[in-house]
Order: structure tokens, then C-alpha cells, then sequence
């Protein structure tokens, strides 16, 4: 293995709309890692994991075809990386049922995760929502990731996915590398524009607390200023302000500028400035993804290529692992 390029893997749900914390805190970083030219890359539409929770069939077909088509206008590139559907690849599943023979109950247990989406819905905690980090640890482990681009709200699950592959290493040596979690210093946690106690998420009953990235520009300017700030108008980072403080953070992803040099641009200007011109880089940011996407929409035929091409690309990595790891098991070969 040692030759071997690494290889970094993510994975996005396509259960609803995407989100500029989803942008900022994994697929931005899914393109620079890309562009990098220094890694393997494998990034998944996960619809398996979406239907954890009730999803209407329609929607969630549409869904996928947006997600996928959206990744592909923020810049991934199926000539440079494998871009797929999770379940059409069954090596993800298959190799997940194993896993769940190496996951202990109270592991899945303390998933942070699962215990909040079984209170949101508490009328169907169905075993797939309890065992949904085994199915994610099977999509990191069948590719031998090395690392995973994802958001602060994945690391426990990331943190898994090692537990597990340190555990069938040591009964079955060298079958998977350990995976660790690349989490941006800049995105890793994008909170409401509403309540900056929390995430932002598309599930939000308040839709004026989040950009989703297929928003039109004024929708962008009306959220962001309906934002709430804090008391004092300077543009500092504190913990007591903390909705400055994420309007920073969000302005410091899509510019690149850091904290230092985002004060200093806005020192004594206050909120009136500062939240239009965290509105505009936002703008900016989402809008040739939007175009491309939009425009990407408009020929399923050719998403549909794509996916199949990465499915293929995807299969031939999943099938061997597969194989491989059935063999370790002492199942006999199948032909
Ligand atoms: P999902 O679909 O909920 O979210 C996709 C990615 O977006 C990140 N994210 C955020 N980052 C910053 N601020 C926010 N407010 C924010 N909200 C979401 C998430 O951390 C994630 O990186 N279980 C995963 C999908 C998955 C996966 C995988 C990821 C399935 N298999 C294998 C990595 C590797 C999930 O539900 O992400």
C-alpha cells in the first residue's frame, strides 16, 4: 500500500435542501482537496442513509438529481474524482452488515446523532436510524479512506468508523486504514442566523435561519439582514457574540480573510456595513453554483452518464474490498 496515493471520501444526504453550512463545512473543501491533486478522491450522494428517516419517493429522486448536480457545479469534476450515488454501489451495504457484527450496541448507543433524531422522531426510531454509523463507517472502510472531509457534527461518527476498523484489524490484521476526520478550520460549524446556540439546518422550522445554497440573491440580503447580532455594533469575535462571531466565521470562509483581518476592515463601521458586505461575499460565492447547477438540471440524461460512469469506477474499488474481506470472514468465494 505504500505507493498508494491517499485517499480522501465524504458523503451528503440528498433528504432536503442543501444548506451554506453543508457548502462551508464540506463540499468547498471536497473541491480545494480535488484541485489539490494530492489525494484519491470518492464523494457519494448517500440516499441510503436519507430514507433513516420517512422521505416522499418523488422528492427524494429530485432531490438526488439537485444534490448531484450541485456538487458537480461547485466543482467537482468526474474526470478527477469518483462522484456516485451510494446505492449503486452495493459493496456499501454489504460491507455494512459486517461491520454491524463488529458495533457494539452501546456504541451506537451514544451517538449524539442518534439520540436527537430519535427525539425528533420519536413515532419511528427504526433500527436503520440506530445502526445508520455502521453504514457510514462501511463507506469510508471499503475505499481505505485516509481522510474525511466533513463538518465538527460528523467527527463522533468519524470516530466510529476508526473504533471499528481498529477493532477488525486486530482480529483480522491489516484489512482497512484507519480513517481520520479533516475538519476545516474555517465552516467546521455554521450556526443559525437565528439562534447562534445552534446548527444551521435545513429541518430549522425558521426559514430566515438558513441559506440554503440554491437561494436567490435576495433571498441571501433579507436573511442575512434579519440575522441577529448582539448588543454593542463592533465587529469583534467573542463568545459573548456570538452571532457576530458566525456572520465572521461565515464571511472569513467565503473570503479567506482571517478574524484579524476581518476587524480591522470593519473597525468602527458596525453591523450596517458589515452585514451587507457578509451578504454580498455570500452572494458571490453561491452564485455561479447556482447557475451551473440550474443549468446542469436541465439535461438528466447526462447526470444520469455520470452517475453510472462513477458507479462503475466506484464498484470496481468496492467489489475486491468486498471480496477480500468476505475471504478473511471464511466465506467461500463466490463466482
Ligand atoms: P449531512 O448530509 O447531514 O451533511 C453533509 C455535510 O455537511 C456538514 N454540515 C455542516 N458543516 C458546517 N456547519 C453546518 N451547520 C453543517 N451542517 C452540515 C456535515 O458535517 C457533513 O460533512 N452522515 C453524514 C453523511 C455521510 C458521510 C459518509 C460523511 C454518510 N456517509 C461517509 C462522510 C463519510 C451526514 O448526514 O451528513
Amino acid at each position: 500500500m505504500e505507493n498508494k496515493r491517499k485517499v480522501s471520501l465524504s458523503g451528503i444526504q440528498p433528504s432536503g435542501k442543501i444548506t451554506l453550512g453543508n457548502y462551508l463545512g464540506s463540499i468547498k473543501n471536497w473541491v480545494d482537496i480535488q484541485d489539490s491533486d494530492e489525494y484519491d478522491n470518492r464523494y457519494c450522494v448517500v440516499d441510503l442513509h436519507a430514507i433513516t428517516v420517512r422521505q416522499d419517493p418523488d422528492d427524494l429522486r429530485e432531490q438526488t438529481y439537485q444534490l448531484f448536480a450541485q456538487l458537480m457545479a461547485a466543482g467537482l469534476d468526474p474526470d478527477k474524482c469518483i462522484l456516485f450515488i451510494q446505492s449503486h454501489v452495493q459493496g456499501h451495504p454489504e460491507l455494512s452488515w459486517i461491520l454491524s457484527c463488529f458495533t457494539m450496541f452501546g456504541e451506537l448507543s451514544r451517538m449524539t446523532q442518534f439520540k436527537d433524531k430519535s427525539q425528533r422522531h420519536a413515532d419511528n426510531i427504526n433500527a436503520g436510524l440506530f445502526t445508520y454509523p455502521v453504514l457510514m463507517a462501511a463507506d469510508i472502510l471499503i475505499y481505505d479512506a485516509d481522510i474525511i472531509p466533513v463538518g465538527e457534527d460528523q467527527r463522533q461518527h468519524v470516530e466510529l468508523a476508526r473504533d471499528i476498523a481498529i477493532r477488525f484489524n486486530n482480529r483480522f490484521p491489516g484489512s482497512f486504514v484507519v480513517p481520520e476526520a479533516y475538519i476545516p478550520k474555517e465552516g467546521a460549524k455554521i450556526m443559525s442566523l437565528q439562534d447562534p446556540s445552534r446548527k444551521m439546518s435545513k429541518s430549522d422550522t425558521n426559514e430566515n435561519s438558513f441559506i440554503l445554497v440554491m437561494d436567490p440573491p435576495e433571498a441571501i440580503v433579507k436573511k442575512m439582514k434579519r440575522a441577529v447580532t448582539d448588543s454593542d455594533a463592533r465587529v469583534a469575535a467573542s463568545p459573548d457574540k456570538p452571532g457576530v462571531t458566525n456572520l465572521m466565521h461565515i464571511y472569513a470562509a467565503a473570503t479567506g480573510k482571517s478574524f484579524a483581518e476581518i476587524e480591522a476592515e470593519f473597525e468602527g463601521k458596525g453591523y450596517g456595513v458589515f452585514k451587507p458586505a457578509v451578504a454580498d461575499a455570500v452572494v458571490e460565492l453561491l452564485r455561479p453554483l447556482r447557475e451551473k447547477s440550474l443549468e446542469l438540471l436541465k439535461d438528466k440524461a447526462y447526470l444520469e452518464d455520470v452517475m453510472a460512469k462513477g458507479a462503475e469506477k466506484a464498484r470496481a474499488i468496492t467489489d475486491a474490498k468486498v471480496r477480500q474481506i468476505y475471504d478473511k470472514l471464511g466465506f467461500i468465494a463466490r463466482r
